[in-house]
């Protein structure tokens, strides 16, 4: 389903969803599990689930969260790091249980980087599977940390970053030099296995990826296009692409 408006409208409409479900699993004492991006697209989503926390009483104590990714190399309490995004936008603004929230560690040494990965998968797998899955997409086409060439296959895992994604964090760490090589990604079969998707792409710079993403060929060099398979994403854009 593709929806075009506003990224303000489309976060308030997410979030309410992820509310709508959150309160509907605290009626029969179950729990939700979200599966969450980064970047600039997904802050107004996080903003508007603080607003219904701090505003309208919606309690996060039976959520579950996986992010997708890290950079390998960064500490926790990196500044550019993904949990520190996350711990700042969302999870020090919500009441959600700190031992309820998964991000894939930066700091696994390489000899441990497989059992960790597959640890993730597990931990997902044990929690039922993410329920409503959070999406961006980079300008290389990835999902993730997913880049061209990502098969559809792929699980939780170590990737090299592309050259696009590195350069559109260079500003964020002062020069492309210092963007690391490698993150921890989940896979594409982690994310396509989730129930439902939002994907969100804001802005002209992601307009033309974004068609490409869903109105061109399902091909692993463009890994967002397999999206056109899952049986329940939800594409959101504040611009045309059909
Ligand atoms: C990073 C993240 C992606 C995100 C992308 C886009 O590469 N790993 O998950 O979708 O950035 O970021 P932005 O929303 O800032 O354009």
């Amino acid at each position: 389903m593709i929806v075009v408006e506003s990224k303000e409208k489309h976060s308030q409409r997410i979030a309410n969803c992820i509310a709508e479900e959150i309160k509907l699993r605290q009626k029969f004492d179950q729990h939700l599990v979200l599966g969450l991006a980064t970047g600039s697209t997904p802050i107004p989503l996080y903003n508007e689930l603080v607003r219904l926390h701090t505003e309208e009483n919606l309690s996060f104590r039976n959520v579950y969260t996986f992010n997708l990714d890290e950079y390998c190399g960064l500490e926790d309490n990196h500044p550019k790091s993904y949990h520190d995004f996350m711990y700042f936008h969302l999870f020090n603004r919500i009441d959600i249980p700190r031992e309820n929230i998964f991000i894939p560690s930066g700091q696994i040494e390489p000899l441990f980087e497989r059992d960790y990965c597959e640890g993730y998968e597990q931990t997902i797998k044990d929690l039922g599977g993410i329920d409503i899955q959070i999406l961006g997409i980079g300008r290389s086409g990835h999902i993730g940390f997913n880049e061209p060439g990502s098969s559809v296959d792929s699980i939780t895992r170590k990737v090299k970053l592309h050259d696009i994604t590195r350069r559109d964090a260079a500003s964020d760490f002062g020069g492309f030099d210092n963007v690391p090589t490698h993150a921890i990604t989940m896979g594409m079969n982690t994310i396509l296995s989730a129930n439902r998707i939002f994907f969100m792409a804001f802005g002209e710079a992601k307009q033309e990826i974004t068609k490409r993403a869903f109105c061109g060929e399902i091909t692993d060099d463009v890994p967002a296009s397999h999206l056109q398979r899952h049986k329940k994403t939800t594409i959101c854009t504040d611009f045309d692409i059909t």
